[in-house]
């Protein structure tokens, strides 16, 4: 149902990248043209565009924009020259591997580029970005039938439409599922420092006629206790071989306070992620690279202080929630309860 999903955060236009600059909402919606691979490295390493997909999808554009410029300076010699810009994309941000994934496939794609490079390589770019949305309606359909009607749910972080190729994953399946008319209630944390949750997620939500109640972090143990939330449903930025999941800090407070209360009040954690997003090459989570961000962005609040003048702060951007307390991973590929090493491999061998 359009209504229900009209925005799209990453676009290739007329031969540029068109960003909707995330730093600026809700307050103002403003798009940036990027024409040059420096940019985009920064438009990510800023923010201007998040969430594990769409910086996978971004960096695959990048990739088309790095190789016009390098076949324009030195059309022999454009494959080893663009290493450089591969490089600076990679170092962009560390912890989301659909990054890394996105530069394996346009790399691979690079390799294989025949007479016309510059248009096999936005073939591959366009591919992933197309085959990101497909997965996000699958995992959206899967999910939500997992969700019984009259459910309230808590998400964190953002991980919709402006997090992926379109539709999300974890908001995704809550817009199934609110299409379904299976929600009662659909509650988003803030998510502290960035405020992904209140800018971002209540934004896209209302924008696309999902109506959503913001609460400060702290107070998620709190809705549980009061039997209002059934599901957590959060995205990842990845998964470990064992299905250990780094994702946006606070998410693994809330699969702690779902395993509290999951007993007496039933809730359920989900983790909602397409399998770029999966990283079968570290076994568990202790080695996923973890972000530290500028302290700044604890200390401060839309450009004001609000700690005392030289207090500290540690910004970690991501936590890891273990296996253990998450009830259910979706993926395109098939669904994962009380994820494991071989429930996870098998899932992944699924076709996709
Ligand atoms: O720091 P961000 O905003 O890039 O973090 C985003 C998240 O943690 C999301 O939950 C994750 O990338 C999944 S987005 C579909």
């Amino acid at each position: 149902m359009k209504s229900h999903d009209t925005i799209r955060a990453v676009q290739w236009q007329d031969g540029s990248l068109k960003l909707l600059d995330q730093r600026y909402l809700p307050a103002q919606e403003i798009y940036l043209e990027l024409d040059d691979v420096q940019s985009v490295a920064k438009a990510i390493s800023d923010m201007v565009v998040r969430g594990a997909p769409a910086i996978g999808i971004t960096a695959a554009y990048g990739v088309v924009i790095a190789a016009r410029g390098r076949l324009r300076q030195a059309p022999d010699r454009w494959r080893k020259a663009i290493e450089a810009d591969l490089e600076l994309l990679a170092a962009s941000r560390p912890t989301a591997v659909n990054l890394f994934w996105a530069l394996k496939r346009m790399r691979e794609a690079i390799d294989c580029a025949g007479d016309s490079p510059l248009e096999d390589l936005l073939r591959a770019a366009e591919r992933i970005h197309a085959d990101d949305l497909e997965a996000n309606h699958r995992m959206g359909e899967a999910g939500a039938a997992l969700i019984q009607t009259g459910s309230g749910v808590l998400t964190h972080c953002n991980t919709g439409s402006l997090a992926t190729g379109g539709y999300g994953t974890a908001l995704g399946v809550i817009r199934s599922a609110f299409i379904a008319g299976k929600l009662d209630q659909v509650y988003a944390d803030e998510t502290r420092p960035w405020l992904q949750g209140a800018r971002l997620t209540a934004w896209e939500l209302m924008r696309d006629n999902i109506p959503v109640t913001l609460l400060a972090d702290g107070a998620a143990a709190s809705l549980m206790q009061q039997g209002k939330v059934q599901w957590v449903i959060v995205g990842a930025d990845r998964i470990t071989a064992n299905g250990d999941v780094a994702n946006k800090i606070g998410t693994y407070s809330l699969a702690v306070n779902a395993r509290y209360h999951s007993k007496k009040y039933g809730v359920k954690f989900m983790v909602v992620a397409p399998t770029s997003t999966v990283d079968m090459e570290l076994a568990c989570g202790i080695d996923i690279p973890i972000e530290h961000r500028d302290p700044a962005e604890v200390l401060m609040l839309n450009g004001q202080r609000v700690s005392p003048a030289g207090a500290q702060a540690w910004n970690p951007a991501f936590d890891v929630t273990p296996a253990e307390l998450v009830d259910v991973i979706v993926t395109e590929r098939g669904i994962v309860e009380s994820p494991t090493t071989n429930r996870l491999a098998a899932m992944m061998k699924n076709p996709s």
